[in-house]
């Protein structure tokens, strides 16, 4: 019986680098190589729905490849998940899919999903595992829109953050794991843990721009950090 009853946890690209998917701001990451501007906002969307459409293409590409697998960290996620007796959310930053192939059973991806496409009038959401062009149009209108990646960008609202603040007003532990903290409202989350009395805990190679706010800061690797918090809050 754990002594928590309600868990948030909060992930970022940090805890599927040792699946071999590149993270943003680590040595080598997503953005030395593309202009953050270009690729992540609805403004490089607008300027060359091309380039945008296959940035996303390519990774996309990479994960449907089944090259990427789920690490010790994904699968201690849905032990915690399955075992734990109370509450428990788990927020994604990544719109990888490594969670689900996991296991997991309920993912908030606040920045959406690569494997899912919308319409931009509707908002309805379609599974789509090859390329995305600009001439694949939705079925849900009457005047049929391109459909664009399921991803939000900078700029936009991140999603379910009612659910998200809702959970994090209740929550008694927070734990975020391979995020730089530097991207918000994201980076806030541990305050507002804090200010409804939650532990917090952050898993990380290195400190994160909000580590401070952390009770308690684990460096190392996600994969053998992530298993072993587990097993003490199941034990
Ligand atoms: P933000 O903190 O995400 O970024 C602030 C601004 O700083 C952005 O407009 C961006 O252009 C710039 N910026 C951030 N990191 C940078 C970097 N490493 N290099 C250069 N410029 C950088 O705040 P925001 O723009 O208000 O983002 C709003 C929401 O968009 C965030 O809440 C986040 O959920 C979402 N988002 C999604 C993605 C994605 O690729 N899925 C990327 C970024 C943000
Ligand atoms: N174990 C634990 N942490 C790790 C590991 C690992 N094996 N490898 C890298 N990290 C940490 C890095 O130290 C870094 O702090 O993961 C973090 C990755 O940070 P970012 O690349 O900034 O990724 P993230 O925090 O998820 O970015 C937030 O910004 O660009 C947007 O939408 C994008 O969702 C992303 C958001």
């Amino acid at each position: 019986m754990s002594e928590y009853k309600k868990i948030v946890v909060l992930t970022g690209a940090g805890i599927s680098a040792e699946s071999g998917i590149d993270t943003f701001r680590s040595k080598d990451g997503l953005w030395e190589k593309f202009r953050l501007e270009d690729v992540a906002t609805p403004e490089g969307y607008h300027r060359d729905p091309k380039l945008v459409l296959d940035f996303y293409n390519q990774r996309r590409k990479q994960f449907c490849s089944g090259i990427n697998l789920p690490n010790a960290a994904h699968h201690a996620l849905v032990e915690l998940e399955q075992k734990f007796d109370g509450d428990f959310l788990l927020v994604t930053q990544n719109i990888d899919n490594l969670h689900e192939q996991a296991g997991s059973k309920s993912v908030l991806h606040m920045h959406g999903e690569l494997l899912k496409a919308r319409c931009p009038s509707s908002n309805q959401l379609v599974q789509w595992l090859g390329d995305l062009n600009s001439d694949d149009l939705c079925t849900c209108c009457q005047y049929p829109s391109p459909l664009r990646p399921h991803i939000v960008w900078f700029g936009e609202m991140p999603i379910g953050l009612d659910k998200i603040y809702h959970h994090l007003s209740e929550a008694d532990l927070f734990i975020a794991i391979g995020t730089s903290g530097t991207v918000y409202p994201a980076a806030g989350f541990v305050e507002e843990a804090k200010s409804s009395g939650a532990e917090s805990i952050e898993i990380n190679l290195e400190a994160s721009e909000v580590h401070s706010h952390f009770d308690q800061v684990k460096q190392g690797k996600a994969s053998q950090l992530v298993p072993e918090l587990v097993k003490q809050i199941l034990s």
